[in-house]
């Protein structure tokens, strides 16, 4: 069992308010000036990544206080516990083993006194075949031609991390090697989807741990409809496979168990990518690019398992995070990538943090008096700058903000990246910095303002500053440093995990609509009546009905 300490009752906890409230009070610009080796003593490097947290409140008595915070917490047993197999999914009873998945040691991982490891490798096998046989030719479409395009169906955690990476490493992408992901059960996703692919040369990769999901099957199935307009019924098999946990409903479904990839209910769905789940991955870059993936992830766990807490890098990112959201009390957190190739990150990481601790009941069931994920969103810089920065700078919520940018880009054109390269450097130093009423007097003096004009516009041109930012800056953007760099962020979120004392591995909060969902779904029907809801979803479906019987439909 995870232990389960309530974070506010240990002294650590109460140590840290203090600390915060009365003794931590100078502003970053005070913090620098005060100590000229702050950047060295705040900042982290390992496996090709390096993390500078300097321009974050804290001082080593900061540090040494979060690290007794998450020591009093127990999360070095927890630690241990995850990556030993323990049923740590207590809410689910299972074990959480994504790191099993890219466990390239010879160390047995036990679930239930069995070794994991053979049918994980197996799976992997299975994998690197199959994608050696589309890109070789051998596996070919009905017509005979060869696969040059997958389309992976699926949602969630089945779509949004195999995404962002294939998004992430398109620079690596096999020649001619096209990938689309549908989530959207709305129709227009899979409809415009269709329009770009050709069905002699188009694998559809049906992903779903549960196979059961709504939004999946009916994509799945129109998917399917849609490839038996152009091909013989007998053709499906060489166009669909399965990744799933779920053999029964794949054969169901009409996708012949050797066509299916498995994986298993230690593996949370927005942790799968390195499971089959990332399949499109490996079609889209190769199974050796994928392999580098999990070699990166890999690096960064054997980092987090032995690396003391204060020189842990997802353990210090952790507790920065932790820092700021209930002891700053600043519940949100941009993600903001300045490389292009990640601009599908903050969503991924949208679902892993806030699926993930998105909790209000602690590990005893009881409320968690104190406030547990923050609100993560994010756009890849230099477009966030022309967009949400304005309200980073001058509004009235204080943003800590995550900025991650290459040294080498990929496309070296130009002066690009150097002109990328200092608006990510500019952005954190001006959120530090901001301007003060006197900077701004001198530049409007500078301008030869009139007085009336210069009084007017002062206090618009002043930026408060004094805002927090972490800055991740990798060598460059190889399957390997994309690993790390998840596993980074994976890592963060389950130390916030534990520390919050909820459990990160289930997600019983996305239940409840959905149930709705299938309520409603047969009154939607013209000749149904409405059953019992409030006037306003009554009334709702009451306009939908007219709208579209307005339309003849
Ligand atoms: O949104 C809820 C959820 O269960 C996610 O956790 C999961 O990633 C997604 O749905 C998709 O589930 P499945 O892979 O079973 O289709």
């Amino acid at each position: 069992m995870l232990p389960s300490i309530d974070p506010k009752k240990v002294a650590a906890w109460s140590h840290l308010e203090h600390h915060v409230n009365y003794e931590m009070v100078a502003t970053l610009e005070e913090l620098f000036m005060d100590d000229s080796e702050r950047f060295s003593k705040f900042s982290l490097e390992t496996d090709g990544l390096f993390f500078d947290y300097s321009k974050s409140h804290v001082s080593e008595k900061t540090i040494y206080l979060l690290r007794a915070l998450a020591e009093s917490c127990e999360l070095p047993l927890a630690i241990e516990q995850m990556f030993s197999g323990e049923k740590i999914n207590e809410t689910e009873k299972r074990a959480v083993l994504h790191t099993a998945l890219r466990n390239f040691s010879t160390e047995p991982v036990f679930v239930d006194g069995h070794d994991v490891m053979p049918q994980i490798r197996a799976v992997q096998e299975q994998m690197r075949d199959f994608t050696k046989k589309i890109h070789e030719g051998a596996w070919r479409g009905f017509s005979g031609k060869k696969i040059d395009t997958i389309v992976n169906i699926g949602i969630g955690g089945s779509d949004l991390g195999p995404m962002m990476v294939c998004k992430a490493l398109k620079h690596y992408a096999l020649d001619g090697m096209k990938a689309h992901f549908v989530s959207n059960v709305d129709g227009s996703h899979i409809a415009e989807t269709l329009k770009e692919v050709n069905p002699e040369t188009t694998l559809f990769l049906i992903v779903s741990k549960t196979f059961t999901t709504q939004e999946t099957m009916l994509n799945a199935h129109t998917a399917r409809k849609w490839f038996l307009q152009h091909a013989p019924e007998q053709a499906v098999e060489k166009h669909f496979v399965a990744v799933s946990t779920n053999e029964k409903a794949v054969s169901e479904f009409g996708i012949h168990p050797d066509n299916m990839f498995r994986f298993w209910d230690f593996v949370g769905g927005r942790f799968s990518l390195w499971s089959a789940v990332g399949l499109s991955i490996a079609c889209y870059v190769g199974y050796e690019h994928f392999e580098k993936l999990l070699m990166g992830a890999y690096q960064m766990d054997r980092h987090f398992r032995s690396a003391p807490l204060d020189k842990n890098m997802p353990v210090v990112f952790a507790l920065l995070g932790i820092l700021y959201n209930n002891f700053h009390h600043l519940n949100t957190e941009a993600v903001l990538p300045y490389d292009q190739y990640l601009e599908r990150f903050p969503a991924y990481l949208q679902q892993a943090a806030m699926e993930s601790n998105g909790k209000s009941i602690d590990r005893q069931g009881c409320y968690a008096e104190l406030t547990t994920a923050p609100i993560v969103w994010g756009e890849p810089g230099t477009n966030g700058q022309h967009s949400f920065y304005q309200l980073i700078h001058q509004g009235t919520t204080k943003i800590p903000c995550i900025f991650m940018a290459p040294a080498i880009p990929l496309n070296d054109l130009d002066d690009h990246h150097k002109v990328l390269f200092s608006n990510f450097l500019a952005q954190s130093e001006a959120l530090m910095k901001g301007k003060t009423d006197e900077e701004v007097l001198n530049e409007l003096q500078r301008q030869k303002l009139p007085k009336e004009t210069i009084d007017k516009l002062l206090p618009h041109k002043v930026f408060d500053g004094d805002i927090p930012s972490i800055s991740i800056i990798y060598r460059k953007l190889t399957p390997e440093i994309l690993g790390s760099l998840i596993a980074l962020f994976e890592h963060r979120i389950f130390v916030q995990g534990i520390i919050w004392n909820i459990y990160s591995f289930d997600q019983f909060g996305v239940e409840l609509g959905k149930q709705l969902a299938l309520n409603i779904l047969p009154e939607l029907d013209e000749t149904r009546k409405t059953s019992k809801h409030d006037a306003s979803t009554a009334g709702l479906i009451q306009k939908f009905k007219e709208y579209r019987n307005e339309e003849g439909k």
